[in-house]
């Protein structure tokens, strides 16, 4: 095992209504601004009842917040605090709206410059305003770490940043809230939490032994639990366990001392900037071939995997046991209904040079845990995926 350090400073209350705790953990003397994507929290009833359980603070709103939440509707927000001085956010949704809010909460003390700036050129992020998290859709694990990823769009550029102060205060996970999600995005939760944790798990073996059982318990969760909540979307056992389980995908926990990969997410980000395709499809057309390119190097955790998770008898030969292992992952996607393949979004063999030179733009030209996802490996991986 590698050496680490494990910091998650963020509260989780979990469970049934949980939005009662907003009162008692945002301090009274507080100017409140609730921040929301396009309008689900209002369908569902979710604003107003937080309106009504933080009734005795000032509060505003800001919504509008898209899916790959974008600078130029950020920085809205920004001015806005800034005018009117609001001193404490509460993100209320799906990743968008969390990795929006962690931009805006360190934007709004940089004034010494363009905010997009702490992103592009790693600008160190020291100062954030207090934020916390309501939770609507499970996927991201945002509610609990301290990453976010902001598209400028008028730039064609989707990138992720990191900073100490970009942890939640709290963040209230409250399974209900997830029984209104389409399928479409049961499905993407699913499949970006699953991808999570492969890109921390698939790597290779450091005997790091409770890592490696945690990530095959989430992903196993997954699998078991994924269809149900397409079958049955509101049960609640079935809903919390997904929630709890994306969360714990991405909160630093799995992969602390061991490698991690991340090349299918950065392929699939250039490719949410291109196409505008949701994020979890991207990584759904990117990985099963990443793996399949990947398989020498990959080897023994993918085999691991395949008997671990798959159930691919120990004595399986072992080409056939990594062919079966990637081809079982692309059926499950599928059945979660998100497509693999770019022809099922309509793109072809044009978007190939466009994503290659998109990476090479944003310097992601060594990829992967040993930094050997080259572009022409990308090549490779986005041609199988055609
Ligand atoms: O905007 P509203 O109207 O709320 O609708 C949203 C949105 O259209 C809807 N939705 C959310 N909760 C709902 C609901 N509809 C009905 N009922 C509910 N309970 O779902 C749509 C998608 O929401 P979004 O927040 O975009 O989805 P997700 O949570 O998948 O977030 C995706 C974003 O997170 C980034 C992605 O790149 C993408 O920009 N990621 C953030 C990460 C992080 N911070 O650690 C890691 C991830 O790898 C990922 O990159
Ligand atoms: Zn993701």
């Amino acid at each position: 095992m590698k050496k680490f350090q494990f910091v998650n400073p963020t509260k989780i209350i979990f469970g049934k209504g949980e939005i009662q705790s907003l009162a008692k953990e945002i301090p009274i003397d507080r100017k409140v601004l609730i921040l929301y994507g396009g309008g689900s929290i209002k369908k569902s009833g979710l604003l107003e009842e937080i309106k009504t359980v933080l009734k005795d603070y000032q509060l505003g709103e800001f919504g509008g917040i898209e899916p790959n939440p974008a600078y130029e509707t950020l920085m809205q927000a920004v001015e806005l605090i800034r005018k009117e001085n609001y001193d404490f956010l509460l993100a209320v949704g799906g990743g968008s709206v969390i990795d929006g809010t962690k931009f805006i909460a360190a934007a709004v003390p940089f004034t010494q410059d363009d905010p997009w700036k702490m992103i592009v050129e790693g600008l160190p992020i020291d100062q954030a305003l207090p934020f916390a998290a309501v939770l609507t859709l499970p996927a991201t694990g945002s509610e609990m770490n301290n990453g976010a990823v902001i598209t400028r769009k008028s730039l064609q550029a989707k990138l992720p940043f990191f900073s100490p102060v970009g942890f939640p205060k709290f963040s209230i996970l409250d399974p209900v809230y997830t029984y209104t999600l389409p399928e479409k995005q049961i499905g993407n939760g699913v499949v970006d939490a699953f991808v999570h944790v492969m890109e921390q798990y698939l790597t290779y073996p450091v005997q790091a032994k409770v890592q490696d059982r945690f990530s095959e318990g989430l992903l196993l969760t997954l699998v078991e639990e994924g269809p149900k909540a397409l079958e049955t979307p509101e049960d609640y056992d079935v809903r919390a366990n997904l929630m709890w389980t994306a969360t714990l995908a991405l909160n630093g926990l799995i992969g602390s001392g061991v490698p991690q990969d991340w090349s299918t997410h950065m392929v699939g980000h250039e490719i949410t900037a291109l196409y505008g395709l949701d994020h979890a499809q991207t990584l759904a057309i990117v990985l099963p071939s990443m793996l399949e390119v990947m398989k020498e190097e990959k080897n023994v955790k993918l085999l691991q995997y395949g008997e671990r998770i798959w159930n691919l008898a120990s004595d399986l030969p072992a080409r056939e046991k990594s062919a079966l292992a990637i081809e079982k992952t692309r059926e499950f996607f599928e059945a979660m209904g998100v497509k693999t393949r770019f022809s099922d979004y309509g793109l072809g063999e044009e978007v190939i040079e466009k994503i290659i030179t998109s990476l090479e733009a944003h310097g992601m030209v060594k990829l992967g845990e040993k930094g050997t996802v080259t572009p022409q490996i990308v090549r490779q991986v986005l041609t199988l995926s055609l």
